[in-house]
């Protein structure tokens, strides 16, 4: 089970997971990014269940599962991707905005594993991916306050449930991408043309990340591959967190 399945991380995770013989039922609220992933999941010969669910509502996500367990009846992995932030100056943002994304990031991806994990531990096995961001850890200005205390608790969220959980076989374990393209950071990056050379400067490995670089990880995680891990918080981000601000990354023509 994926959400933000019509494009981007969710969409990658799902194909690459089907590609190693899962059943995908694909969570968003954009139906028509969700038709084109379950067709492509269909085409590999796999079933895909597309699911119109507002991740940030309980009352959907309990139906959801409703749903799926008619359908499935199993879930054997989980990745928690939608979410947005709202963003807005700590001395200007509205409480409604904070909350709302607190909503989007914290309450909606707990309710989720909630949901997973009352199955995956009466299962006795399951793996639950909550994606996180560079922003759990570690602060990028730029009007993330929100987003940024939302992102840190869902990794401490992800340390909990695996500290609770793993002994019944459920793991749960958090993916923190850098920048990874996506339409909303392509517009801001139009939007300023110092962002992305103020992004790759911090990014040794010398470009933004693509959604295809989750589906290794992904089907890892997903994976028996990975049975001894657990609370585990994997940088996903070109080496962007194990460079000092102060470092700099080598250029491949010195400039
Ligand atoms: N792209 C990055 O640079 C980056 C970096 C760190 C963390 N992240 C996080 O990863 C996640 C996915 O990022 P992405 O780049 O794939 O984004 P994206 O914008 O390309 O895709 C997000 C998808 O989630 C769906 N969605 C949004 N809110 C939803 C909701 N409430 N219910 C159901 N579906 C919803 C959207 O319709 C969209 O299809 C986000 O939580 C984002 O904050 C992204």
């Amino acid at each position: 089970m994926i959400s933000g399945a019509a494009q981007g991380l969710g969409r990658a995770m799902s194909l690459a997971v089907a590609e190693f013989g899962a059943d995908v039922v694909l969570l968003d609220l954009n139906e028509e990014g969700l038709t084109k992933t379950a067709e492509t999941i269909r085409s590999l010969g796999r079933r895909a269940l597309p699911i119109r669910c507002n991740v940030s509502e309980p009352e959907q996500i309990r139906a959801m599962f409703s749903q799926a367990d008619r359908e499935f009846g199993r879930v054997d992995f989980l990745a928690n991707v939608a979410g947005e932030g709202i963003l807005g100056k700590p001395e200007e943002i509205s409480l409604a905005d904070v909350e709302q994304t607190w909503r989007n990031l914290v309450l909606g991806r707990f309710c989720m594993c909630q949901e997973a994990g009352r199955r995956m531990l009466a299962q006795g096995r399951g793996s639950i991916v909550n994606i996180g961001s560079i922003a759990s850890q570690s602060a990028l200005g730029r009007s993330h306050i929100a987003y940024s205390m939302a992102m840190g608790a869902v990794i401490q969220m992800t340390r909990e449930l695996s500290t609770e959980w793993s002994s019944a076989g459920v793991r749960v374990n958090s993916i923190l991408p850098a920048q990874v393209v996506n339409p909303s950071l392509e517009k801001r990056m139009a939007e300023d043309p110092n962002l992305k050379t103020k992004f790759l400067s911090g990014i040794p490995t010398g470009r933004m990340g693509q959604p295809s670089d989750i589906q290794g990880l992904a089907v890892f995680l997903a994976s028996d591959a990975s049975s001894w891990i657990t609370g585990a918080i994997i940088p996903m981000d070109g080496g962007n967190t194990a460079m000092n601000a102060g470092g700099t990354r080598r250029y491949p023509n010195p400039v």
